[in-house]
Formats: structure tokens, C-alpha cells, sequence
């Protein structure tokens, strides 16, 4: 679904990316850990054909990241940070709104149906999204960005600001979804939350300095941090530390 060797994206001098490579198979979820400004919006856009890698290559569904941006954004589903709603349309209108840009093949009209009710929203369904609380909104977010039924899926921080119940919910839909064979990526700043990832990539200044399962982090990290048990995040850390001692080698 993902395949990436070598990305890196630069804004002037300023590399927010730096050599990404990257696998990703159908029906996973991989989780995108980092502290702010780690490179994780950036690097989900140019997964997502919003952006350009400055070098590398890549394959998304089989598209080329270069040639085929378009074809990839008509084809993924994005969720970004910032929930792209239009907070003076209602719910429903913002349903129909994404179902029409995504050219559902499905009648407009039977699919917005569909999701008020998978998403519990048809009470609020004449609601403005402005006047929606923090979850609610999130529910109409992600339900626009899997209007049209995308086989790949990315979440920028899907959950921030959400409080516990519904964000084990939300995990609930994503292990739903991923089970039909929905692939996910997904960034989050939450340890709970990146462990239920099958699999994740630790990403600082740029770089991914860590990926594979929790169980084969552990097996690297947990004798570095001295404890077998160490936690997801003692070994985040630590990872997050070593890479600063290295920093003197970083090129780009
Ligand atoms: N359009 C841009 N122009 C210049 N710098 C940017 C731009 N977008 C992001 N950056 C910088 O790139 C770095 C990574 O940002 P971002 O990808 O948003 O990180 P994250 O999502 O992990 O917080 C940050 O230092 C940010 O300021
Ligand atoms: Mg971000």
C-alpha cells in the first residue's frame, strides 16, 4: 500500500523530512510517533499527494508520489490536523459537501445517509458544526474522510483534545475497519495509542530513528533503557536521546 525509499522534503534550507523509507501492507495500522515538529503533518501530505518529496521516490496504491498526486488524493482518505470542515455548514451538509468532491459512486443522497447512522449522527445531523463538541466534530471528520470507502486511510492526530471514552471508541472503528482491510496511518502524541498500532515508526528532526512492532522495539530498546519491561514511552525516550548524541552526524 505504502512503499518509500529516500523521501526527504526540504522548505528552503530546512529539511522537515529527511531520507524516509517506508512499508506499508494492506489491513495495517501504523502508527506516526513524534514530538511536535518532528515531520509527521509533513510527511503524512506527501503520503496524501498534497505535497512533493524534494528527493526520493515512492509508491502509494501502486501510484508514483511524483506523477500521480492527483490519482492518490482522489483515492486515500486524509483526516488532517485541523479538521477541514466548514464549521457554518451543518453536519449533513458537510457529508454531502466531501461525498460530492470524492465522486461517491454510490447515490450522494443513500451514502450520507449510511454514515449519519454508522457514526451516530443523525440527532446533530442539522446542526452547525461549530456548535459541535470536540468528539462529535471528530466523528464528522472522520466520517468525511472515509466517504468514499478509501482502501488507505491517514490520521493526523485524529484524537488530540478528545477526551478518554471516545477516543477507545474511535480505536474501536479503526480495529473495525482495518479487519475489512482498510490500511491506517496514523500519528498520535499518545503512548496507549501507538501501542495498538501493529506497527510504528519513532520519528525525530525529521528522521524515522525506530520502527517495527512493539514486541521487536522491545527487543531493541528494552536492554538499552535496562529494563526488560520497559515502558513504550521510557524507550521513546531514550531512543529520542540517542538520537540528539548523533545529531553532530545528520546531513541535509
Ligand atoms: N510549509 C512549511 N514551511 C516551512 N516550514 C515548515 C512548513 N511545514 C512544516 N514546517 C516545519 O517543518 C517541521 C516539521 O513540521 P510538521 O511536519 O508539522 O511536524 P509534526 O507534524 O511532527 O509536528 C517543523 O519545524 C515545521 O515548522
Ligand atoms: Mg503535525
Amino acid at each position: 500500500m505504502i512503499e518509500l525509499q529516500g523521501v526527504t522534503k526540504r522548505f528552503g534550507s530546512f529539511a522537515a523530512v529527511r531520507q524516509v523509507s517506508l512499508h506499508v501492507s494492506r489491513g495495517e495500522i501504523f502508527g506516526l510517533l513524534g514530538a511536535n515538529g518532528a515531520g509527521k503533518t509533513t510527511l503524512i501530505r506527501m503520503m496524501c499527494g498534497i505535497l512533493k518529496p524534494t528527493e526520493g521516490t515512492g509508491t502509494i496504491l501502486g501510484w508514483d508520489m511524483i506523477r500521480d498526486q492527483q490519482t492518490i488524493k482522489e483515492n486515500i482518505g486524509y483526516m488532517s490536523q485541523k479538521f477541514s470542515l466548514y464549521p457554518d455548514l451543518t453536519v449533513e451538509e458537510n457529508l454531502r459537501f466531501y461525498a460530492h468532491v470524492y465522486g461517491v459512486r454510490q447515490p450522494v443522497a443513500e451514502r450520507v445517509e449510511s454514515l449519519l447512522r454508522e457514526f451516530e449522527l443523525t440527532g446533530v445531523r442539522k446542526t452547525r458544526v461549530s456548535e459541535l463538541s470536540g468528539g462529535v466534530r471528530q466523528r464528522v471528520a472522520f466520517a468525511s474522510a472515509i466517504v468514499h470507502e478509501p482502501p488507505l486511510l491517514f490520521l493526523d492526530e485524529p484524537t488530540s483534545g478528545v477526551d478518554p471514552l471516545t477516543r477507545r471508541a474511535f480505536w474501536e472503528m479503526l480495529y473495525q475497519m482495518a479487519d475489512r482491510g482498510t490500511t491506517i496511518v496514523v500519528t498520535t502524541h499518545y503512548m496507549d495509542e501507538a501501542e495498538r498500532c501493529d506497527r510504528m515508526a519513532w520519528m525525530n528532526r525529521g528522521r524515522i530513528v525506530a520502527e517495527g512492532s512493539l514486541a521487536e522495539l522491545r527487543r531493541r530498546f528494552a536492554p538499552r533503557v535496562g529494563n526488560r519491561k520497559a515502558t513504550l514511552e521510557e524507550m521513546f525516550v531514550y531512543a529520542m536521546e540517542e538520537g540528539e548524541d548523533h545529531d553532530g552526524q545528520d546531513v541535509g
